[in-house]
């Protein structure tokens, strides 16, 4: 019964989990609020949080598994995409615990794992999937044929979904992080109450930096005539901007759908916990007859849990790493 300690440092999540067998034991995720009055993460208070925290939240994984150290059998930790300052603690913690311990340390890229947070539940998706993967940092379709064999198939030139979301949040004045309170005040209001233009982007890939100059001049004029009109129409405001954002990433996912006659679809990344976008896939499940796959809650934004997972397949792999492992603010996927 392999027994898997993840740990996840990225970014502004310290986050812990604990995988026995393939099965999540505990998944313990500590948010930093030091970055809301910054409006955005400040990569320097970022690390330093990771370091104060690390360990009660390692502590407090292994408490709620009911698991010793000495029970660990191998390290999975964030390699990377992600902030050098706040990898490298989870990197130089993951490392000396292998060596104290003397277990294997396994590098896992943070973006193969959230494809792999569908491997955490009893229902798993069948090869080969798609997943679009819609994050703060990322926005992705990627034909996923096996464990670590994946094509990317289209991607974004410029902005990510996630950074739409929080720049269209920022705009109106809400605390960051803003996707999650868009999503909010978007399910009061009218989708159709205003309209924003659509990227035509070619292929399969994705532009959001357009949309959010657009939605910076509308709020610009209307607010300009009208001092009170954020607050006077933030719901429907808010539902005309997901609609928007949502619409672009349906389109794309479908027209990838019919192009490689795959029709098991699976979303990824802190974004795939907009409820929209949630609704709107499960919708095509019987509009379409995909096999659509909706992580839990916990498992679309950072958690260990997926780190843990990736590293529970690796290791039955023996796809261990040396100590001598260093992090990579901009590891790439491994792709065809
Ligand atoms: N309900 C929601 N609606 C819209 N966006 C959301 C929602 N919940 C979270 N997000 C967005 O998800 C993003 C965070 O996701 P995640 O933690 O996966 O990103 P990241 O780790 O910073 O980036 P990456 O995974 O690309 O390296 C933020 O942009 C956040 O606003
Ligand atoms: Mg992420």
């Amino acid at each position: 019964m392999p027994t898997i300690l993840g740990i996840e440092s990225s970014c502004d999540d310290t986050s812990a989990a604990i995988v026995v067998d393939g099965k999540v034991k505990s998944n313990i995720i500590c948010s930093q609020a030091i970055h809301k009055k910054y409006g955005g993460v400040v990569p320097e208070l970022a690390s330093r949080a990771h370091e104060k925290n690390i360990i009660p939240t390692v502590s407090e994984a292994l408490k709620i598994a009911n698991i010793t150290l000495p029970e660990i059998d191998a390290i999975a930790f964030t390699q990377g995409p992600g902030l050098l300052g706040s990898l490298l603690v989870g990197n130089c913690f993951a490392k000396g615990l292998a060596m104290a311990q003397n277990i294997p340390l396994i590098a896992v890229n943070h973006m193969e794992a959230h494809i792999n947070a569908h491997f955490i539940e009893e229902i798993k998706p069948e090869f080969p999937f798609l997943c679009l993967t819609v994050s703060g940092g990322h926005t992705q379709i990627i034909i996923v044929k096996a464990f670590g064999d994946y094509t990317l198939v289209g991607q974004t030139l410029d902005d990510a979904i996630g950074e739409a979301f929080d720049k269209s949040a920022k705009l109106l004045q809400l605390p960051y992080p803003g996707g999650p309170l868009v999503d909010k005040y978007a399910q009061k209001g009218n989708p159709n109450a205003y309209k924003f233009p659509i990227p035509e982007i070619k292929d399969l890939d994705f532009s959001f930096s357009g949309i959010k100059t657009s939605i910076s001049n509308f709020l610009q004029i209307n607010t300009n005539n009208n001092p009170q009109f954020i607050t006077q129409n933030i719901e429907d405001i808010c539902a005309s901007i997901q609609y928007t954002l949502v619409d672009i990433v349906i389109k794309k996912i479908k027209k990838a759908a019919k192009l490689y006659q795959i029709n098991t679809i699976a979303i990824a990344g802190g974004v795939a916990a907009n409820s929209e976008l949630r609704n709107k896939m499960l919708l095509k499940q019987s509009e379409l007859g995909w096999k659509v796959f909706v992580p839990k809650l916990e498992y679309c934004t950072d958690n260990a849990a997926m780190i843990a997972i990736t590293g529970y397949y690796k290791y039955l792999d023996k796809d261990y790493n040396e100590l001598s492992v260093v992090p990579n603010a901009r590891l790439a996927l491994g792709f065809d």
